[in-house]
């Protein structure tokens, strides 16, 4: 079922990525520093929402940055669109940024601000005026418009830094930490946002470090930890259990029931004549079936079991440590960390 992505598909390619931060004294002497990301291997593919997931210090940001070319990496190469995201002007035009926590002149209204940035950008002025109005139209942004920045609250300012990562119509759009600090419905507003970039055809590609979020809204996902890819793939197949069915029944008979519960150690739910339940994938739940339909129940549900991301998260990295221990240890203390360089 999954497609085998041609050359063609694939927007972005990082190959074994790495990035240390080093002060001028450790890049002299190329030791010591703080090591964000180690060996990095993806690709992305166009049109496809793609996530980097995890906890605070994992890299994700420096991914981003290096995937734009806003830094140099240690070793290892990026490609966007084929080439060198840091010297090809093509590929600039061709990508929007959305940052965590962008800095805007707050004095300015949300149309002036995008305006300043499109002029900046070297758009014409007619050209300005009317993609500033249509995004703020189409971010639901258009009655603020004409207030000062500084009085937005974080949900509004997320969608002028959307906005501003799309004045030049990008291909791809990155994201660093769309929904931190918004509250439920900012954040449903901002996964809306991606599916319908989504469906205009562009390739999203977001960092986050909420876990469960990203479960309906993303294609394919990076699991990092401490600069290390932990898992990477189709998301479907991440949480999918392999082997595993969860079974919904109602209406069921006493005896019935018993017979179910007979073939099923794993109960999730038990309400008297309903039961959810795990059933292996195979001869035994093909049996809980039959009594099902043999004693005049209903069978509610058969679905695959699905993990949460967390759960395979906390999974690989348990799995980490226990092959790796020595990897463990906390890096980063006490070390001299270069804050200029990007
Ligand atoms: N400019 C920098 N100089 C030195 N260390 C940095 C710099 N930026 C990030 N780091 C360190 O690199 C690691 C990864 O950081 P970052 O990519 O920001 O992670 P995330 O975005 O996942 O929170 C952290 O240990 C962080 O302290
Ligand atoms: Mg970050």
């Amino acid at each position: 079922m999954a497609e085998v992505p041609t050359e063609g598909d694939v927007v972005i390619r990082a190959t074994e990525l790495s990035k240390t931060y080093r002060t001028g004294f450790q890049q002299l002497f190329g030791k010591g520093g703080v090591e964000a990301l180690n060996n990095l291997n993806l690709d992305v593919r166009r049109g496809e929402v793609f996530a980097l997931i995890g906890p605070n210090g994992s890299g994700k940001t420096t991914t981003l940055k290096l995937l734009m070319g806003l830094i140099f990496p240690t070793s290892g190469k990026v490609e966007v669109f084929g080439a060198n995201p840091r010297t090809s002007v093509d590929v600039k035009k061709r990508i929007g940024f959305m940052p965590d926590g962008p800095y805007f002149y707050s004095h300015l209204t949300g149309y002036e601000l995008l305006a300043f940035y499109g002029n900046l950008l070297g758009m014409p002025k007619d050209e300005v005026e009317t993609r500033v109005t249509e995004l703020l139209q189409k971010l639901e942004m258009t009655t603020r418009a004409k207030q000062p920045v500084g009085t937005y609250s974080k949900g509004m300012l997320q969608r002028i830094g959307l906005a501003h990562a799309l004045l030049q119509n990008p291909e791809i759009i990155f994201m660093d930490e769309p929904t931190s600090g918004l509250d439920p419905v900012g954040t449903a507003d901002m996964h809306q946002m991606v599916r319908s970039m989504k469906a205009e055809g562009k390739t999203v590609f977001l960092c986050s470090h909420f876990l469960t979020e990203i479960e309906d809204l993303c294609d394919r996902v990076i699991l990092l930890d401490r600069g290390r890819t932990l898992q990477y793939g189709d998301l479907e197949t991440l949480l999918a259990e392999r082997g595993k069915m969860r079974l919904r029944v109602s209406a069921l008979t006493p005896a019935a029931r018993e017979q179910v519960l007979a073939r099923s150690p794993h109960v999730l739910e038990d309400a008297d004549t309903s039961l959810q339940l795990v059933v292996p994938d195979g001869a035994e739940s093909y049996e809980i079936i039959s009594v099902v339909r043999d004693s005049g129940a209903h069978l509610d549900a058969l679905t695959p079991m699905r993990r949460t991301l967390e759960e395979v998260f906390m999974e690989s990295i348990a799995r980490q440590q226990a092959d790796a221990p020595w990897q463990d240890t906390d890096r980063g203390l006490g070390q001299i960390v270069d804050r200029g360089e990007n």
